[in-house]
């Protein structure tokens, strides 16, 4: 099974929308493996987005993911990575599909409420920042029989 490092950015947990992110996660058939709540260092927020550091928006994007509590997934199941992407919606929320998260409750790219990791590899790395081996969870779920074949 894949898997892939979910964040709840601190706007989408000020908004309240941390149950329906959930939500959407769980009704599709991903796994939650790990969960915790905690503020992101700026040491872990500035290794997670380091691909951006030469960017314009880094040091907003350091700040913002900083600025409050997030939540912090990991999530598992058959192209989980590919799936997640697909239910997160484009990065600006302008070009988000109705139906996904940025397409349902976002506006702006600075604002826009989820990550989720954009390769198998990064997830692995992502995951590897944010938690302990041992707090990432291996366990069979009963609806794994109805979801694969
Ligand atoms: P994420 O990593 O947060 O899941 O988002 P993403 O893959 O869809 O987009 P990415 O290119 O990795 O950008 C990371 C985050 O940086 C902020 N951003 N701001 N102002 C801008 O032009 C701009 N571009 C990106 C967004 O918060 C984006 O999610
Ligand atoms: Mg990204």
């Amino acid at each position: 099974m894949e898997q892939t490092y979910i964040m709840i950015k601190p706007d989408g947990v000020q908004r309240g929308l941390i149950g329906e992110v959930v939500s959407r996660i769980e009704n599709r058939g991903l796994k939650v493996a790990a969960m915790r709540m905690n503020v992101m260092s700026e040491e872990s927020a500035k290794e997670h987005y380091k691909e951006h550091v030469e960017r314009p928006f880094f040091g907003s994007l350091i700040e913002y993911v900083t600025s409050g509590p997030s939540v912090s997934m990991v999530i598992e199941g058959k192209n989980a990575v590919v799936i997640m992407r697909a239910v997160n919606g484009a990065t600006n929320p302008v070009e988000a599909l109705p139906g996904t998260i940025r397409g349902d409750f976002a506006v702006e790219t600075g604002r826009n409420v989820v990550h989720a990791s954009d390769s198998p590899e990064s997830a692995q790395r992502e995951i590897a920042i944010h938690f302990k081996e041992s707090e990432v969870t291996s366990y069979s779920k009963v609806d794994e029989v109805c979801l694969y074949e």
